[in-house]
């Protein structure tokens, strides 16, 4: 199979080499899918692309146009795809869904410990000799009330995580899992009642039309104000001009997130010569009371080994006429 790469990475170019062992002619690229880009596609048969990716409706016509079949994501959301217009027009889509959720899972964690325990100013204190406490005091994680939006893959390794730490667990989603209440003490409450009792809150639902900005500011006066919201999942799940108004006039503690709403063209790249022009991004990298890393949780070995096997794993399914268990299906309305 004939296969375009996009928004190939450097950390990730020999794991998807290796994985694939030359069995599917691949042109790796560094452009973004988007609609002037999506003509580089012209000859091929498949693309795979990633999380920043513009597979919106008019980039999937383009595509269908040229004949691409296929598009293997590099990534577990897929909030970025049409995948109802992309099985509409014939354009058939598959993820990485399970490459590992314990390292975004693990990064959840050290976003709440290194908030919690101020460590990027500790370390940077430390770096100019100074020693001092004043400015350190965090809290014990032992006895706190976590909440987890979402226990699929992520969260449900979170519910693990911290019950190990000593915290009371309560969470919400569409489908409860049984296994999580009896094993872990879990309690499933409303959005509204996990709000209002935990001291963490973690987001671990997917971007879609029913969580898009599902944190906004009716949720954020019922927090706690010293509640810490920690996101691994996608920016547009936060309403971002109602968290800085919260983290500014103290409704709520404070924000952790590995993700940015408007992300897109900023993050995955180095712009620290150009500058940014995002107001509000600017603002939430420079509260106090925030931690901001670059969309990393995905980052380690084995979650860069897991994408690169699944993404050959897709199109060796197509390719070879067998049903691809990564295969997106749904009718619900991504936004
Ligand atoms: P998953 O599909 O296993 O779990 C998502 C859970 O959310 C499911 O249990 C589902 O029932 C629940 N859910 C969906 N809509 C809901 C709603 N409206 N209300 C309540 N619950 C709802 O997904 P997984 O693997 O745990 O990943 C979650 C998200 O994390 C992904 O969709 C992706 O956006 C993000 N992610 C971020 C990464 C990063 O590098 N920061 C890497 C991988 C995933």
């Amino acid at each position: 199979m004939k296969v375009l790469i996009y928004s190939t990475k450097e950390f990730e170019l020999e794991k998807l080499k290796k994985a694939n062992n030359n069995k599917h002619k691949i042109t790796y690229v560094s452009d973004a899918l988007d609609s002037t880009t999506a003509t580089l596609a012209a000859g091929y048969d498949a693309i795979s692309i990633f999380s920043g990716d513009d597979a919106s409706l008019v980039v999937l016509e383009i595509l269908k146009e040229l004949e691409v079949r296929y598009i293997s994501l590099r990534s577990a959301g897929y909030n970025n795809v049409s995948v109802k217009s992309a099985k509409r027009i014939g354009l058939r889509v598959a993820n990485a869904p399970e490459y590992s959720p314990h390292a975004i899972a693990e990064h959840a964690i050290c976003l709440v410990l290194g908030w919690n325990r101020r460590l990027i100013t500790a370390n940077k204190q430390v770096q100019q000799y100074n020693f001092l406490l004043n400015n350190l005091i965090g809290f014990n994680l032992d006895g706190k009330t976590v909440g987890i939006i979402g226990t699929g893959r992520i969260g449900s390794i979170l519910v693990k995580l911290f019950h190990a730490f000593g915290c009371e667990l309560l969470a919400t989603d569409l489908v409860h899992n049984h296994f999580l209440e009896n094993q872990y003490d879990l309690e499933y409450v409303s959005l509204k009642e996990l709000c209002k009792r935990s001291d963490i809150i973690s987001i671990n639902v997917p971007l879609t039309s029913d969580t898009h900005y599902m944190l906004n500011t009716p949720l954020f006066q019922v927090m706690k104000p010293n509640a810490v919201l920690v996101n691994t999942a996608r920016g547009g799940i936060v309403h971002t001009g109602d968290l800085l108004k919260a983290l500014k006039n103290g409704t709520i503690g404070g924000y952790a997130t590995d993700v940015y709403e408007k992300e897109k063209g900023i993050f995955f790249r180095d712009n620290s010569f150009s500058g940014i022009s995002d107001e509000q991004l600017k603002e939430l990298i420079a509260l106090p009371n925030t931690l901001v890393t670059p969309h990393q949780a995905f980052v380690t070995e084995e979650a860069l080994q897991n994408i690169a096997e699944t993404t050959i794993y897709n199109l060796d399914c197509w390719e070879e006429n067998r049903t691809c268990k990564n295969e997106l299906e749904y009718g619900t309305v991504i936004l």
